[in-house]
C-alpha cells in the first residue's frame, strides 16, 4: 500500500519517489528539513508542492508523528488539497497533522482552552453580518449617528487592529483612528464585552484569543511548543502580525519552521 507498510528500510532521500516529481532546488528545499527555511520562488514555481513534498518527507523519514506537525493553507480548499496531495505520496501516514488554515487550527487550539479566554467550548464564530448588526446596536448604545459613522468603517478599524494582535487595553495612544472622533476603541472594548457575553468570537479573535491564552497560560502554550516538532506555512507573504506572533510563538521550542 505505502512505502511505509514495507519491510525494506527506507532508500536514500534523494531517490525515493517522493523526489522523482521535483526539480534539483526543490529537493534542497524539501531535505532541508531542520531549522527555519523560507523559500522565496514566483508565483506557479512549485512552492506549494514542495511544501506538500517536505511534509510527506518529514513523515516518511520518522521525524515525526502526524501530530507533531503543523501545517497552514491559506484556503480550506488549498488545505483539502494538500491533504489530497499528501494521501496520493504516503497513504494514509498523513492522517492526524494539523493541517487546515489559521483560523482552522487557531479555532480547534480555542475550543480545547475555551475557559482560559473567558468563553466556553461550543463559542459560536460570528460571520460579518453578525459582527455588522453587533456593531449597529453598540453604535447606537453609544449614541453615535450611525449615517455619519457607519458599522462597516469600525469594523475595518476593529479588524485592522486585531490583524496586528491588539486587544482594546493595547491600543496605543494616538492610534484612535478618526472614526468618530477617535471612539473606536472605547466602542472596540464594547464589542469584545457583548461577544464574550454571548459567548462568540469573530475570525480576528481566533488567532487573537489564541495569543491572549498563550501570553496567560505559559503551561499551555508549552505543551504547543514541544508538541510541534515542525511547523510549514503556505503562502507565507499574505501572514499578517497577529499569525506571525502565533507562528512565532508555536516554533520557538524546535525551530522548524518553513515558509513558501
Ligand atoms: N518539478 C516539477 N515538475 C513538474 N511540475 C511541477 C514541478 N513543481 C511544480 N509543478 C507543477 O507546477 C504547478 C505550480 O506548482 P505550485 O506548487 O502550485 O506552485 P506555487 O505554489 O509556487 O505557486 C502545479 O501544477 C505543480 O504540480
Ligand atoms: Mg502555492
Amino acid at each position: 500500500m505505502t512505502d511505509l507498510l514495507t519491510e525494506q528500510p527506507p532508500p536514500p532521500a534523494g531517490d525515493t519517489p517522493l523526489f522523482a516529481a521535483l526539480n534539483e532546488a526543490q529537493c534542497r528545499a524539501v531535505e532541508a528539513v531542520d531549522g527555519p527555511v523560507l523559500v522565496l520562488a514566483g508565483a506557479g514555481t512549485g512552492k506549494t508542492r514542495v511544501l506538500t513534498t517536505r511534509l510527506a518527507h518529514i513523515l516518511a523519514s520518522r521525524r515525526a508523528y502526524p501530530g507533531e506537525i503543523l501545517a497552514v493553507t491559506f484556503t480550506n480548499k488549498a488545505a483539502r488539497e494538500m491533504r489530497e496531495r499528501l494521501e496520493a505520496m504516503i497513504g494514509r501516514a498523513a492522517d492526524g497533522v494539523w493541517l487546515g488554515t489559521f483560523h482552522a487550527l487557531a479555532a480547534r487550539i480555542l475550543r480545547r482552552h475555551a475557559e482560559m479566554v473567558g468563553l466556553t467550548a461550543n463559542f459560536t464564530i460570528l460571520d460579518t453580518d453578525d459582527q455588522l448588526r453587533l456593531l449597529k446596536q453598540i453604535i447606537a448604545a453609544a449614541n453615535i449617528d450611525e449615517r455619519r459613522w457607519p458599522a462597516r468603517a469600525l469594523l475595518g478599524v476593529i479588524e485592522r487592529w486585531k490583524d496586528r494582535g491588539l486587544t482594546p487595553d493595547k491600543i496605543p495612544a494616538g492610534d484612535a483612528g478618526d472614526w468618530a472622533d477617535g471612539r473606536a476603541v472605547e466602542l472596540y472594548r464594547d464589542y469584545q464585552e457583548r461577544l464574550a457575553t454571548v459567548n462568540a468570537v469573530d475570525f480576528g479573535d481566533l488567532l487573537l484569543h489564541n495569543l491572549t491564552l498563550f501570553a496567560t497560560n505559559t503551561e499551555i502554550l508549552a505543551t504547543y511548543q514541544r508538541r510541534f516538532r515542525y511547523l510549514l506555512v503556505d503562502e507565507y507573504q499574505d501572514t499578517n502580525v497577529a499569525q506571525y506572533l502565533w507562528l512565532r510563538l508555536l516554533a520557538q521550542q524546535h525551530k522548524n519552521l518553513c515558509c513558501v
